[in-house]
């Protein structure tokens, strides 16, 4: 069977991470979540004093990325690649709400999208890959055979990543998990360099009221029909 390139492109906390975990699983391919990568970036300058409250170093930051090394590491039990900054796996450490409130800031800086965007580009080999983020069918992969665009309402977005951090034993209110979700929405969408936007050939994904299972079925079908065309 043809292996395709997915790219699966959307807003925060519309589930992109958990169907492109369920496809790599299911067909056997390379699951890369970049997201993991710009949040380790942010997690870097947080913990060498670039971002202190509100105020942020972007000169620093950028003068100091030759000494960032970000790579990942296949975790069998949890079956996903885990990521690692400078050889320390970061997993945890990247997904507080602090670093989520930093990462679009982080993600805005054209240096660190240029060394980022080049790293995931050379992880294609020879397909079979699923990439989730921001910009990965309008730059990193424009020719990907597939691309998905994922929505759900902001409200639904917030339920999940609440659930998601208190579940984790995180003491975060449901209305600061809004805040920054519609916050990181503007941000993203709204910056100039690889702006959040849905290529003109991504087909949309609105899962507010669909279930993983449903959300997961209809996809698969379109992945199988994208393979199709190309054999
Ligand atoms: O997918 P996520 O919520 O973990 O991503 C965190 C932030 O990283 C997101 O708010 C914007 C940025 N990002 C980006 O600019 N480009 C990508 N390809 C992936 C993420």
């Amino acid at each position: 069977m043809n292996k395709i390139t997915i790219a699966i492109d959307g807003f925060s906390s519309t589930g992109k991470s958990t169907v492109a975990k369920q496809l790599a699983k299911h067909l056997g391919y390379v699951y890369v979540d970049t997201g993991a990568m710009y949040r380790a970036v942010t997690f870097y300058a947080m913990k060498n004093g670039l971002i202190d409250n509100t105020d942020f170093n972007a000169e620093a930051l950028v003068y100091q990325l030759p000494n960032i090394e970000l790579s990942f590491k296949f975790n069998k039990a949890l079956g996903f690649a885990e990521v690692y900054l400078n050889g320390v796996n970061v997993e945890k450490e990247i997904r507080t709400l602090e670093v989520s409130s930093f990462v679009s800031q982080v993600s805005t800086i054209s240096e660190v999208r240029l060394k980022l965007v080049e790293q995931q580009q050379k992880m294609v080999k020879d397909k079979g890959i699923v990439m989730d983020g921001r910009d990965i069918g309008t730059v990193v992969f424009p020719k990907a055979e597939l691309k998905l665009f994922m929505t759900a309402s902001a409200a639904t977005r917030a339920e999940r990543r609440y659930q998601e951090l208190t579940e984790r034993g995180d003491t975060v209110s449901y209305n600061a998990v809004l805040q920054n979700v519609k916050e990181r929405d503007y941000m993203d969408s709204t910056r100039k360099d690889s702006p959040l936007v849905k290529a003109d050939d991504a087909i949309e994904i609105d899962n507010s009221n669909m279930t993983l299972d449903e959300q997961f079925k209809k996809i698969l079908q379109l992945v199988k029909m994208t393979i199709e065309d190309c054999e």
